[in-house]
């Protein structure tokens, strides 16, 4: 149903002007108004309670009159939307894309008039708005240089957030604090209210724009701050424009969060077509032994990515149906001081002791697929100057899959100008998120998928592009070979319901060698063993890395067993239970097939819980491959602990599970022969 008004200026009373669109549940209402000065404001609850209140809209130019007081609401028009689509990969198969819209055009009195649109579509699982800008009279370029959007949450809640524009990227671990002991926070922020009600903040569809981070401007007054380009101005663009969506998920409780579709819905249909050749999996690779100081990317006696170790590599994936194997260190640059000079690297040239041919053909042999690797240390102009031939060597050779690598401080990607001048660049600013978008395009272009690390955050893309496979943007795995702390048990009990929420993530699952340096060394993996294998459930990702040395699966085959089952791709998948930073249970069913898997872990403390099996989508008895904690399990004294047992469950069934301290268990469900 569709119906506009239209506000005739004779008619503007003397009060402030107000529009209002709700969830087709009812329990979210979305209102928009102005107040005595003609500046913007909305405002939302959730079943009759404060979200956010009075919160700020508008923005600032660098050469044109603001958008900011002054207005009024001239026109509104109600819309709505009611399908599913399906993902070509994914958590699900089908989503469905349940909601209301409202259009609510403002327009100044004064000439040359100003005149822009908020557009609002309001799902059951949260709501996003954004800018539209039409054609201004007068000017077409504009530099914004400031974006007045707010969050104005109630106190006494609750965060779970990362520093924002900090050195590391987005590669922190989680604060758990009250809300206004934030200064700066990347998004996805989540908030839990006094009342329970759990909010994520983010965005959705970051195209050709900044992101922003979420700046504490007053006590639980959130400002959207868009990360400038080096020279200060956030965004550069053209009449008409729109910015992405600025988002909030709502939820009666954490679990809600987990099962929310919004950051996809808000996002544009794919655009590639005939994606098939977009293929999910699992993969090993050259990486864990570089990381814990076995081999190095450079060359030398130790060097991993040598045609002998790419072998040994291959073999094992094809002995376990193991579709990719990562080769880094490949390339010429990484002898000397890559991390500061990314300008080093070729790519295209491979060292000596690596024959990119000969071990393409070899896999292709054997089944398997090589997956690149592009580690740009974040000098772009470098890459963007030599990413075409490197696409096009690749996929000359078979290779589908490219992981590229932006390890620079932020704030230090190296854009050179058309003059040879050197600029320095934030990972999320307007120059990064367009790079990354023209890199997925010309991968596209050759079939590549891409998997980049340092990346900008997710904001839902991979509808549009499902060639970007998946990325990293947090804190993964690679923490716990040489981070100072490594991750903490509660890292990958906060991840799900943070970092998760904008998609998938490549962790890097699977250490089973957990105390590499010794179980009384700082670096060791603070997990138990099941708990290694339960991430594999709960941290989705279309590509799903077997991240340890091949001889310590060959040296554990049962646990071995659960990675070799276990799908990357979803028809169906469920959070069930779990609280943020406490612990998390995900039940999935495999794409194309029947098996359910279900994971589940828990931080530093060990707990019961009681998981009634009805998600199970047939009365058919199922064999229940259980990979759990042993009694005496425990990350730090006694992580090798685990149990692995066959039982016969059914959806009836309610299954009681223990978790050790920093545990987790792992189970497939397979139908009774
Ligand atoms: C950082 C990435 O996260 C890691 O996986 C990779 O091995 C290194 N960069 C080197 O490219
Ligand atoms: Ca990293």
């Amino acid at each position: 149903m569709r119906s506009i008004t239209i506000l005739t200026l004779l008619a503007l009373p003397a009060l402030p002007w107000s529009a209002e669109v709700r969830s087709p549940d009812g329990d979210i209402r979305f209102s928009i108004e102005v107040d005595d000065v003609g500046a913007p404001y909305y405002e939302v609850d959730y079943r009759g309670e404060t979200v956010t209140s009075q919160s700020r809209l508008g923005m600032r130019f660098q050469e044109q009159q603001p958008f900011d007081s002054g207005f009024r609401i001239v026109a509104t028009h109600d819309d709505g939307n009611d399908t599913s689509w399906e993902q070509p990969w994914g958590e699900r198969r089908t989503v469905v894309d349940r909601h209301n819209e409202l259009l609510v055009e403002f327009a100044t009195m004064d000439r040359p008039q100003r005149r822009f649109n908020v557009r609002v579509r309001v799902s059951d699982d949260g709501l996003g708005f954004r800018y539209e800008v039409p054609k201004q009279s007068g000017y077409s370029t504009v530099n914004i240089v400031d974006e007045l959007t707010e969050f104005h949450l109630p106190g006494d809640a609750t965060a779970w957030w990362i520093p924002g524009r900090r050195y590391n990227r987005y590669e922190y671990l989680y604060n758990t604090t009250d809300l206004e002991e934030i200064q700066t926070a990347h998004t996805p922020m989540t908030v839990r209210l006094l009342s329970g009600i759990h909010l994520s903040i983010h965005e959705a569809a970051l195209v050709d724009y900044a992101a922003f981070v979420l700046d504490q401007r007053r006590p639980n007054v959130f400002q959207a701050d868009l990360t400038p380009w080096s020279d200060g101005v956030r965004v550069k663009t053209k009449t008409p424009f729109h910015t992405p969506w600025r988002t909030i998920q709502i939820a009666p409780d954490a679990v809600g969060l987990l099962n929310s579709d919004l950051i996809l819905n808000l996002n544009e249909p794919n655009v590639l077509g005939d994606v098939s050749w977009v293929k999910p999996g699992k993969y090993v690779g050259i990486w864990w032994g570089m990381h814990i100081g076995a081999n190095t990317w450079g060359s030398g006696p130790t060097h991993g990515a040598s045609t002998g170790e790419t072998k040994k590599y291959i073999d094992f994936a094809a002995k376990h149906g193991i579709e990719g194997v990562l080769v880094e260190g490949w390339n010429s640059g990484w002898d000397g001081d890559w991390y500061s000079n990314g300008d080093v690297f070729s790519f295209t040239e491979a060292y000596p002791d690596f024959d990119l041919p000969e071990l393409t053909a070899y896999a292709a042999r054997k089944g398997v697929e090589l997956i690149g690797h592009h580690e740009t240390s974040g000098s772009i102009t470098n890459y963007e100057k030599q990413m075409g031939d490197a696409y096009d060597l690749y996929e000359s050779h078979g290779v589908h899959k490219v992981k590229t690598g932006y390890v620079a401080d932020a704030g230090e990607l190296k854009r050179v100008d058309d003059r040879g001048v050197a600029h320095y660049e934030w990972h999320d600013g307007q120059f990064a998120v367009n790079h990354h978008l023209r890199a997925v395009k010309e991968a596209a272009k050759r079939r590549i998928s891409l998997n980049p690390h340092e990346p900008v955050k997710d904001t839902g893309l991979r509808r549009t592009y499902p060639n970007w496979i998946t990325r990293e943007g947090a804190r993964g795995q690679e923490y716990n070979a040489w981070g100072e702390p490594p991750n903490p048990p509660e890292h990958t009990a906060i991840l799900p319901y943070t970092r998760m929420l904008s998609g998938p993530m490549d962790f890097t699952p699977g250490v089973f060698d957990l105390t590499f340096k010794g179980a009384d060394s700082p670096f060791r993996v603070q997990t138990t063993l099941a708990k290694q294998l339960a991430l594999y459930v709960v941290l989705y990702s279309p590509i799903q890395m077997a991240a340890d040395l091949p001889e310590n699966y060959e040296q554990k085959p049962e646990a071995f067993q659960f990675i070799v089952d276990v799908p990357a791709d979803w028809e169906e998948s469920i959070a069930l239970a779990g609280e943020v930073g406490d612990f998390v249970v995900f039940a999935r069913k495999e794409r194309g097939g029947e098996d359910w898997y279900l994971g589940a872990l828990t931080d530093e403390t060990a707990r019961r819980l009681s998981i009634p099996l009805s998600f199970l989508d047939s009365d058919a008895t199922r064999v229940a491959e259980i990979y759990r904690d042993g009694d005496s399990a425990h990350w730090k004294d006694d992580p090798y602990d685990i149990v692995i047992e066959e039982r016969e469950l059914s959806r009836e069934d309610v299954l009681e599970l223990a978790l050790a301290a920093g545990g987790g268990a792992a189970i497939r469900f397979r139908m009774a022969e």
